[in-house]
C-alpha cells in the first residue's frame, strides 16, 4: 500500500483550534476522494484542557458548514508524535516554540505554522481568547486549503 500523509495539528489547548483544523483537513480530504492516504489528528501543547471536548465556539461554527466534530477531545502532544507524523502544523509561533520543546529539537522542516504556506503568513489567533470563531475559521480553511495542495504536489 502507498505511504500515508501522516498530519498533525497543533494549539495550546486542543479544543478550538487544531481541532478546527483537524476537522476542517479531514473533510477535505474525505470529499477529495483521498481518506486511505491519510492519517490526521491534533494535539496541545498544555496539560489544561486533556480529556474535554472541542470548545463550543468551533464546535458551533463547524456546524454551520456541516462538519461534525463528535467525539473529538483533547490530548497533549508526546515526544513519540514527533516520528510518527510527517507534519506537526501549530497556529502561532508560540506553538512552535513549545512543539519543538517538547519533542526535543532545535529546529526542524516538518514543524511549522498554518499560515506560512501562505501569501501572508501568519499566525492564528486563538479564539478562547477573542471569542472569534469566524475570523479563525476563515484562517484555518484557508491554511488547511494551501497544506493540502502542498502535500499533494510535495
Ligand atoms: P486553543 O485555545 O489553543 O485554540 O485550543 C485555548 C484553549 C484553552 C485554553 C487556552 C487556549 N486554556 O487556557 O485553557
Amino acid at each position: 500500500m502507498k505511504k500515508k500523509h501522516k498530519v498533525l495539528f497543533v494549539c495550546l489547548g486542543n479544543i478550538c483550534r487544531s481541532p478546527m483544523a483537524e476537522a476542517i483537513f479531514r473533510d477535505m480530504v474525505d470529499k477529495a476522494g483521498l481518506t486511505d492516504c491519510f492519517e490526521i489528528d491534533s494535539a496541545a501543547t498544555s496539560s489544561w484542557e486533556i480529556g474535554n471536548p472541542v470548545h463550543h465556539g468551533t464546535r458551533n461554527k463547524l456546524k454551520e458548514v456541516g462538519i461534525s466534530t463528535k467525539g473529538m477531545t483533547a490530548r497533549k502532544l508526546t515526544k513519540g508524535d514527533y516520528a510518527r507524523f510527517d507534519y506537526i502544523i501549530g497556529m502561532e509561533q508560540e506553538n512552535i516554540r513549545n512543539i519543538l520543546k517538547i519533542v526535543e529539537r532545535n529546529d526542524s522542516e516538518k514543524v511549522f505554522r498554518l499560515l506560512d504556506l501562505s501569501k501572508r503568513p501568519r499566525d492564528i489567533a486563538d479564539p478562547w481568547y477573542t471569542g472569534d470563531f469566524e475570523t479563525t475559521y476563515q484562517d484555518v480553511l484557508e491554511g488547511c486549503t494551501d497544506l493540502l495542495a502542498h502535500i499533494l504536489k510535495a
